[in-house]
């Protein structure tokens, strides 16, 4: 039986049993599909009390290999990647995979004409424009560490994540496109450079034109480097657990994590997902809506499509431009075949009515998919029925930066679907319940924490620079289980994620931890103290409601909500900016200082029939003066 391609219930249930009793012969055989330089000796070491996991030591691969080269025989011409540009009026690319080994290989060779070698670091900042994604394999091939900063980040949270993990390099475009605006990018960089002594090299790729500075012995163009360097550049012979990549994420606390990610293990289970799940297979083609910036942009745009010879489809746009019909267009103009979106798009998309939808045929989807948030059933039901024209199963990804790869999720339609369930777990995947004091729950319909029990092979190895908080965040809240920050039941086997039940709000799809948010609204110079909780919105989610508590003097509400917001798009980006700003005369604290947030919650939910308990609160009259301030 071919385990490495599932197409049938049987097969799924004999992926998942010997991975159960056996999951070194069974991921050893995954790996076998792939090229290795040389074999590892040993599949699985590991101990998450360290935590210490790898996967396929003493193996030698470049990912790269595996992406391009190995499929140039037979497959060359395949397209590997389309382009869809922002403007409709504009020309797509398509790229071959020779010509994308050949794209990758020059990349490669401009970054080591810089001095860049394997082991560094490269930050790349640039919008969703194919080099981008040459840009990620070339330091991929080379053996550099890529840490793709998401390109709505602010200058300080760039420099912030540049300097976490002390890049040498910045690759970046000089400015975008995105829907109506025409945005600088390059000059976002060069005010984060201004704190970031590392950087040597900055790689600008030529996207608008715009007028920008170059900054003489730092800066290159990039179409003027690669007219000197070869087309070939070979692979870099990298260790199965030497690092791909560094991704950095929001948790509980204030500094993003940079989650680091390996070669083997990764590109195996990566690899293995894209196949499974979306049940891809050769001439399909494959569009997936998110950005190269975020995990699900690297595991599926990237790795996961090129390490089966798929071809991958990359949108530079946005879904409402020039119109709502814009992502059913593009489904059309491709003959899209599989199609993988965000809740948050699918909500935004039906709040702009049915018309645009209905007018296209999308008759070529064969798998639709949704990743990033809780889906509801409304838009559930409006994805399967307007888009899926209930004739395509619903593929609902549960997982994580974290996790590299999807955990739990439908595989096409081999397995049963239920509305606003992720479903059941991939192979060799593991998933439990925990109640509040550790215990595994086996009952179905009763909520818990949701943790992992058994490594995978594509399941971060640290966070960069910071093994403690590892250790921390993700292994010490219940013994020998990986914490996933997330909140789920269970019916029939089968998994619903609830949400977070930690300090992480999910807001469009985007992870941000209060506390991020929190520091960047008090640097507002009118702020003495903030609370930042989320709340449910329409279409985002999760909704971003700040309280906060201002330095006497006289403030108009107009001039506290410019600062505030402001102070947040500087420190973090548009991205974080509060939804709802309610100025409050004091925050509900505990004599010992805590914040109750559980109140703030309540509030910023219009829940405040039963506050529970708070006897413990210093002022319980502040309850009330924030019930009535309530925005
Ligand atoms: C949430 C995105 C419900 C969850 C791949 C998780 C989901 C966080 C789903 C990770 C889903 C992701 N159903 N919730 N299908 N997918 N989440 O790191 O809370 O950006 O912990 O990875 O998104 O977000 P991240």
């Amino acid at each position: 039986m071919n385990l490495f391609e599932l197409s049938t219930r049987k097969e799924y249930n004999t992926a998942c049993k010997n991975a159960a009793e056996n999951p070194e012969i069974f991921w050893d055989d995954i790996a076998s599909h792939y090229h290795w330089q040389k074999k590892g000796f040993k599949t699985l070491d590991w101990d998450f009390k360290e935590p210490k996991i790898n996967w396929f030591q003493g193996g030698k691969l470049n990912i790269t290999e595996n992406c391009l080269d190995r499929h140039l025989k037979i497959n060359g011409e395949t397209i590997a990647l389309i382009w869809e540009p922002n403007n409709p009026e504009e020309s797509e690319i398509r790229m071959t995979y020779n010509e994308l080994h050949i794209a990758v290989c020059k990349f490669s060779n401009v970054l080591k004409s810089q001095g860049i070698n394997k082991g560094d670091r490269v930050a790349i900042y640039m919008p969703m424009i194919p080099e981008l994604t040459v840009g990620v394999l070339a330091c991929a091939r080379i053996g550099a560490i890529h840490s793709v900063v998401f390109a709505g980040f602010s200058s300080q949270a760039l420099a912030e994540r540049i300097n976490d993990s002390t890049c040498c390099a910045v690759l970046t475009s000089d400015g975008m496109y995105r829907g109506s605006k025409n945005l600088a990018v390059k000059t976002t960089v060069d005010e984060a450079l201004t704190s970031c002594p590392s950087i040597k090299t900055v790689v600008v790729v030529k996207r608008d034109n715009s007028d920008i500075q170059m900054m003489a012995n730092r800066d290159i163009w990039y179409h003027e480097a690669e007219l000197n360097v070869s087309d070939y550049c070979p692979a870099e012979p990298m260790d199965s657990e030497d690092m791909l990549f560094i991704l950095y994420t929001s948790g509980s606390t204030g500094k993003p994590k940079g989650i680091v990610h390996t070669c083997g293990g990764y590109m195996v289970y990566v690899g293995y997902s894209f196949k499974n799940v979306f049940q891809y297979r050769k001439g399909d083609i494959y569009w997936c809506t998110a950005d190269v910036g975020w995990i699900t942009g690297h595991s599926y745009i990237i790795y996961g499509p090129l390490l089966n010879c798929a071809t991958t489809l990359i949108f530079e746009g946005i879904p409402t431009w020039p119109n709502a019909g814009r992502f059913w267009e593009i489904c059309d103009k491709y003959s899209v075949n599989q199609f993988y979106t965000a809740p948050t798009a699918i909500r935004s998309l039906m709040a702009l009515g049915n018309k645009w939808v209905e007018s296209a045929s999308l008759k070529t989807l064969k798998v639709i998919g949704s990743v990033g948030e809780p889906i509801n059933k409304e838009a559930w039901d409006w994805y399967e029925k307007l888009v899926g024209r209930s004739n395509c199963p619903i593929v609902d990804t549960w997982w994580q930066t974290e996790t590299g790869g999807i955990m739990i999720s439908g595989l096409g339609d081999i397995n049963e679907q239920r509305a606003t369930f992720a479903g059941l777990p991939l192979p060799g995947i593991h998933p439990v319940i925990l109640d509040v004091n550790g215990i595994e729950i086996s009952d179905d319909g009763i909520e818990g924490h949701l943790c992992i029990k058994f490594p995978w092979p594509s399941m971060l190895r640290t966070i960069y620079g910071d093994n403690q908080r590892c250790k921390h965040v993700y292994f010490s809240n219940y013994d020998g289980y990986y914490f996933t920050g997330d909140g789920a039941k269970r019916e029939d086997g089968m998994f619903r994620i609830v949400g977070r039940v930690d300090d992480v709000l999910n807001v469009s799809g985007h992870r941000f931890g209060t506390a991020e948010i929190e520091n960047a609204i008090n640097s507002s110079t009118l702020v003495t103290e903030s609370a930042v909780v989320g709340y449910p919105h329409p279409v985002k989610g999760q909704g971003i409601y700040a309280f906060i508590s201002l330095e006497t003097g006289n403030h108009s509400e107009k001039d506290v909500n410019i600062s505030v917001i402001s102070a947040v798009v500087e420190s973090i980006g548009h991205i974080a900016k509060p939804d709802i700003i309610q100025i409050a005369q004091g925050l509900p604290k505990t004599r010992s200082g805590k914040i109750m947030r559980r109140i703030l919650r309540k509030i910023a939910e219009g829940n405040t029939e039963d506050m529970g308990d708070t006897s413990t609160l210093l002022d319980p009259s502040v309850i009330d003066s924030l019930i009535q301030g309530k925005k």
